[in-house]
């Protein structure tokens, strides 16, 4: 049941503490500063080339997230919509990896594109929740993220989950690829081991509801980042969407001066997600649209140093870069929640979705 919690959604937010203990447990070996997989012996991805993520909705913000960690190892990765795979038709190497990244492991796009992989001769792996799935029996491998079943329509803890398992993934491909161990690797496994305390501090913290109630009546919610920020300003306002049925977008921030700039105003405020990567860049974007008339606000963990160009800020904690935004996602799905909340959606079952999409 929900317990103490009114919804599914709030009581799966409060849950990533423990379950991302159960997604990481075992598999970071902070004495040999390697990640260990348990389904995956040594040379199991010696020969990967290339890696196709293939996922939808929520599934596919992780899979933009991760593209970023593959490729800060060296590893060539692109994330696809699962539903355009067939039509974008990229070529596929023999060599190359396509990776479902679906939490149910049923949804139906997902399981075409993977199957169009595996047709043409490709090798499959499944990053999954759901042990049984479709996904999990029908590709060659399989990665559990184990978050733990999730009840509500909008996916929350198996957003970090999967986040956390591709970057465990990179971590064994480049090992296996032989790439170089990262220059940080002792700081960045702590922090990926510490990143369930990271989340309770998150979760303790009460600025995203205030905020939610701060800009209630806005005609729409802007979602800004670069890097990994990007991929979590898409969720962001994927979530908000989805459960307070009013707009939201998101935009990599460098792009708001091609176009979408126009719309800005000060009933639009604009929430910056700040990764770390070229974060002064970001600066710049926020005070356009600052001068626009538009309330700022940052998520970070630094926020002395964006004050200038703030109406307010939601602050994390510290940790390692690459996972920075990772726990600014976790302020989103609180500020959705409590939007939605304010507005009295039927949050766990926002209307016209379904949890698992099995239709094309
Ligand atoms: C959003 C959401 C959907 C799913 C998408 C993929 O909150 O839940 O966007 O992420 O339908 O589902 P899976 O991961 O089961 O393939």
């Amino acid at each position: 049941g929900k317990g103490r919690y009114n919804h599914y959604m709030l009581k799966e937010i409060n849950e990533q503490p423990e379950a991302l203990r159960q997604t990481l447990n075992g598999r970071v070996d902070l004495e040999n500063e390697r990640v260990e997989l348990e389904e995956f012996p040594e040379g199991a991805f010696e020969g990967v080339d290339e890696v196709h993520f293939v996922a939808c909705g929520t599934s596919y913000h992780a899979a933009v997230y991760a593209r970023q960690l593959f490729h800060d190892r060296g590893i060539p990765a692109q994330a696809f919509f699962a539903s355009e795979y067939a039509t974008i038709n990229p070529p596929l190497g023999e060599n190359t990896l396509t990776v479902a990244v679906t939490q149910s492991g049923e949804t139906a796009d997902t399981l075409s594109a993977l199957r169009r992989a595996a047709g043409k001769g490709g090798r499959t792996l499944a990053v999954t929740n759901v042990v049984g799935s479709t996904a999990a029996r029908e590709a060659d491998d399989a990665l559990f993220i184990r978050a733990g079943p999730e009840i509500g329509v909008a996916a929350t803890k198996t957003f970090s989950s999967q986040v956390v398992s591709l970057a465990m993934l990179a971590e064994r491909m480049a090992e296996d690829r032989g790439a170089e161990p990262r220059a940080d690797a002792a700081r960045y496994l702590q922090a990926l081991s510490d990143l369930p305390d990271a989340i309770e501090q998150v979760l303790g913290d009460t600025s995203a509801e205030r905020v939610a109630s701060a800009y209630a009546d806005s005609l729409s919610h802007f979602f800004i980042g670069r890097g990994t920020g990007h991929a979590v300003a898409l969720e962001g306002a994927l979530k908000f969407k989805e459960i307070t049925y009013e707009h939201a977008e998101a935009f990599a921030a460098g792009e708001l001066k091609h176009g979408p700039l126009a719309l800005v105003t000060s009933e639009t405020p604009v929430f910056a997600v700040l990764s770390g990567d070229y974060d002064e860049k970001t600066y710049g974007n926020m005070e356009e649209v600052k001068s626009r008339g538009a309330p700022v606000i940052a998520l970070t963990d630094a926020p002395e140093s964006v004050s200038r160009v703030t109406d307010d800020v939601i602050t994390m904690p510290e940790t390692h870069e690459d996972l920075k935004s990772l726990l600014a996602n976790v302020q989103l799905q609180l500020l959705s929640y409590h939007a939605a909340s304010l507005r009295g959606r039927a949050i766990d079952k926002p209307r016209n979705l379904a949890k698992s999409v099995t239709v094309e």
